[in-house]
């Protein structure tokens, strides 16, 4: 798997996949609602969890801690974390993810200690945790920082409930102090919070499990904390079996945009549409035929052969504004659109820096700051050899390749499958030439 890469035959701005996308459940979900198993009486079963690279980090790190983690046959993920004492997260696994810090919240409020390495992740610039260490102190912890490692020792007593407001809304950080608060003693706000879908979740699968949270979605959540341990509660005198994780809303935005841009007809099913509002309201500004389902979206070609779609500007915001994980492959959009629009990434300091990859292909793209960029459309693009920096710019490069004329060949596969499930399998049913060589 580590040396990868995909081939991709391009279509030259041919629009002729077709057939379904069925979307996979949401990576950034999953993450999360694994570490919850910390908080636990017992095994969580977790339904509709990607194959993924980033869940088995996740899995391989709860293992390492003591949790035994395994999949059933029906592809459910059970984790049972009870047999868990660890309070150092292994450094190789953390320092591979950045979400491996969510892991902090629960075991400090579980054991009053932890101690974590500054976590890795993809390099989409600075991604500091300040936010998560200046939470853990408001709720009682000290901590030191020595060699990169950070130390948390919770009072005697166990974490505080605490007023957290966040100069920045951190999903991350949101999650990681939602975790820890549902067992801290007292009541807990967290302020200026994220609320996004991935938070609604954790919080849903946290309140059916006995915590008290409300808030979720809007901008303050309050939670009260409690010592009973979490179970899934019993439906119609059995117990629950298992929660599902949401759909993953940037995946269905992806292959909307590669819908939109080489698609004769696309079902994407099993997907939430509402999670991803914002882009369907620009595609269709841009001429896009989308139909949106309850959970499945229909993205037809325009009937006049040849017809372009219409520019838009982005910028990214927090939910529901634009996520910056659909700003790359966004951008592959607008090389295709008619006229000249303004990219702006709020949110990362080092998330435009593929686009020179897109100028290498064809595409007429000015790079003005770490921020923004401007694209004039339409550009035809050209198959080229491509390193993904990270993995929604990895998938953008697909998109790119896929649209372009001739042959494109793309490193670092392993970036890609840290997020997409078997990726190449499922674009191959709609008609795309892909292909995975291992080395
Ligand atoms: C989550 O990252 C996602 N990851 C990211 O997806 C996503 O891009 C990001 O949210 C924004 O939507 C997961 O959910 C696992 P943040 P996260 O904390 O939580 C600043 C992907 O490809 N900040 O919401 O790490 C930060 O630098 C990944 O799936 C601080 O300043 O992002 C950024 O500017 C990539 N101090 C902003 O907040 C802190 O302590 C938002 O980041 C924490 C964050």
């Amino acid at each position: 798997m580590a040396d990868d890469f995909f081939i991709v035959q391009g279509l030259g701005g041919k629009r002729s996949l077709s057939g379904e996308l069925p979307v996979r459940g949401s990576k950034n979900a999953a993450l999360p609602a694994m570490a919850s198993s910390l908080l636990f009486d017992g095994p969580l079963t977790l339904s509709n969890i990607p194959l993924i690279g980033d869940v088995e980090v996740m899995g391989e790190m709860l293992e390492e801690l003591g949790a035994e983690v395994k999949r059933n046959s029906n592809g459910d993920l059970v984790i049972d974390a009870q047999p868990v004492r660890a309070t150092s997260l292994p450094r190789e696994l953390a320092k591979q993810m950045r979400a491996s810090v969510i892991l902090a919240g629960p075991l400090l409020a579980r054991f009053g200690e932890i101690a974590f390495p500054h976590p890795g992740g993809c390099v989409i610039g600075a991604r500091p945790i300040d936010l998560f260490l200046e939470g853990f102190q408001k709720m009682g912890a000290e901590y030191e920082e020595a060699d990169s490692v950070y130390r948390l020792r919770a009072p005697k007593t166990g974490l505080r409930g605490a007023d957290i407001f966040f100069r920045q809304p951190t999903v991350t950080g949101t999650e990681t102090l939602l975790l820890a608060a549902t067992r801290a003693h007292g009541k807990t706000l967290l302020r200026n919070a994220a609320m996004e879908p991935e938070v609604v979740f954790l919080a849903e699968l946290l309140r059916a499990s006995g915590a008290h949270i409300k808030g979720e979605g809007t901008p303050t959540i309050e939670i009260i904390g409690t010592e009973k341990l979490l179970r899934l509660p019993a439906q119609a005198g059995a117990p629950r079996k298992s929660i599902a994780v949401i759909p993953d809303r940037i995946e269905t935005g992806s292959f909307l945009i590669l819908g939109a841009l080489a698609g004769k007809d696309i079902s994407i099913t099993h997907c939430e549409p509402e999670h991803i509002r914002i882009l369907i309201e620009l595609l269709r500004t841009a001429g896009v035929n989308v139909e949106a389902g309850k959970d499945s979206l229909l993205v037809r070609a325009p009937i006049k052969k040849g017809t372009a779609y219409k520019s838009f500007g982005i910028k990214t915001h927090e939910y529901p504004g634009f996520p910056t994980d659909l700003q790359a492959p966004a951008t592959v959009f607008l090389t295709q659109a008619h006229g000249e629009a303004l990219v702006h990434e709020t949110i990362f300091d080092g998330r435009l820096a593929y686009t020179k990859d897109l100028v290498a292909m064809g595409a007429d793209i000015a790079l003005w700051d770490a921020h923004r960029a401007s694209v004039k459309g339409p550009t035809p693009l050209r198959g080229r050899e491509l390193h993904g920096p990270d993995l929604r710019a990895g998938l953008a490069y697909l998109i790119a390749a896929i649209v372009a004329r001739g042959k494109s060949v793309i490193y670092n596969a392993q970036l890609i499958d840290r997020g997409y499930e078997r990726i190449e399998e499922r674009l191959k049913k709609i008609g795309v030439m892909i292909e995975r060589v291992s080395n």
